[in-house]
């Protein structure tokens, strides 16, 4: 199971490779020019998403399906609630932006059977969960930081039981979960989403999806690798830290636990990192960690 899970995460955060890039040009963006329309219609692009991603799994896979991958019955019908869920999040969201809301556009999920399909699951909520801790601290509107509040908790319930209860790992990666920037979220949600599909009323969203980024056997690799003043920068919980990447894209990290995420980043000091310097990513490194283990929070510094 883990090798599966572990297999569809490279091969998400791998399809920037084969989706075309996507909808938005490269803008500067700084925190003080995100408004609440912008936040809502950021967090609804991401409903979108999730709804079509579960709406499009359920059609794809009846029960005998589910139950020829060797899941029990009762898997495929909580899969049915969260479905039930994100349809709302989108109606609710849809809602509270009325006629500024953006609209759905097409998908493109590398998941091949229900196994996949759960294992990218796990992703996709774990990258939900860190789009709204990421997003909490510019939301304006205290109504607005309840409702998101709630869709928040809400995601991590369905991480943690779809790891966990589903996928058979760890139901959480620390004491801490991940706030990720909106232009890395934006950069994950845009490989699936189908190159031109999006209505042109959406107009962009004032982020930047950044060129994808892999990292396997302790290397990156990513348009533009040079080594010269190039940095994998590190998240976890409330974490980040800098590594110098070398001349073939080999990178020292240290270890950490379940789901973390890396971009690259021209800037050496972690605090400076932002979009001004990120030049590829994020990618996730996922290292599963048993009951047994000890999981207190990173404490990983830059080297
Ligand atoms: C982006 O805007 C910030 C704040 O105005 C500025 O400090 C930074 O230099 C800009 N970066 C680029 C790449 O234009
Ligand atoms: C895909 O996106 C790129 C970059 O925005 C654009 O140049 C290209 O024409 C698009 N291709 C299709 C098939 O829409
Ligand atoms: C990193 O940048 C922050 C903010 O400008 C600064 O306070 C800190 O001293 C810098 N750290 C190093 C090691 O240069």
């Amino acid at each position: 199971m883990r090798t599966s899970a572990a297999a569809a995460l490279a091969i998400a955060f791998g399809a920037a490779n084969v989706v075309a890039s996507p909808v938005t040009k490269r803008q500067n963006t700084t925190a003080s020019s995100i408004d609440d329309t912008t936040i809502l219609n950021y967090a609804l692009t991401l409903e979108h998403l999730e709804n079509a991603f579960y709406r499009d799994a359920l059609a794809q896979f009846d029960a005998a399906a589910f139950e020829s991958a060797g899941f029990p019955a009762w898997v495929r019908g909580r899969f049915s609630q969260i479905a039930e869920h994100e349809a709302s999040h989108v109606a609710v969201l849809s809602g509270a932006l009325g006629d500024a809301a953006v609209q759905a556009c097409e998908y493109t999920f590398p998941y091949t059977d229900p196994k996949s399909f759960a294992a990218l699951s796990a992703v996709i909520e774990n990258v939900g969960v860190s789009a709204y801790v990421g997003a909490a601290a510019s939301i304006m509107d205290k109504t607005y930081l309840t409702v998101a509040g709630s869709i928040l908790t809400t995601e991590a319930r369905h991480q943690a039981w779809v790891s966990s209860a589903v996928n058979q790992a760890e139901p959480w990666s620390g004491p801490y979960d991940t706030p990720v920037a909106f232009s890395p979220v934006y950069s994950v949600a845009a490989q699936f989403i189908k190159n031109g599909s999006c209505p042109a009323s959406n107009g962009a969203l004032p982020f930047t999806a950044f060129p994808a980024l892999t990292y396997m056997d302790g290397k990156v690799a990513f348009e533009g690798l040079s080594g010269q003043n190039q940095y994998v920068v590190l998240y976890q919980g409330l974490n980040i830290a800098t590594y110098p990447i070398g001349a073939d894209g080999s990178v020292s990290l240290p270890e950490t636990q379940g789901i973390a995420y890396i971009t690259v980043s021209t800037e050496k000091n972690a605090t400076l990192t932002g979009d001004d310097n990120i030049i590829a990513g994020p990618a996730v490194v996922a290292n599963p960690f048993d009951a047994y283990a000890s999981n207190p929070a990173p404490t990983f510094t830059s080297a």
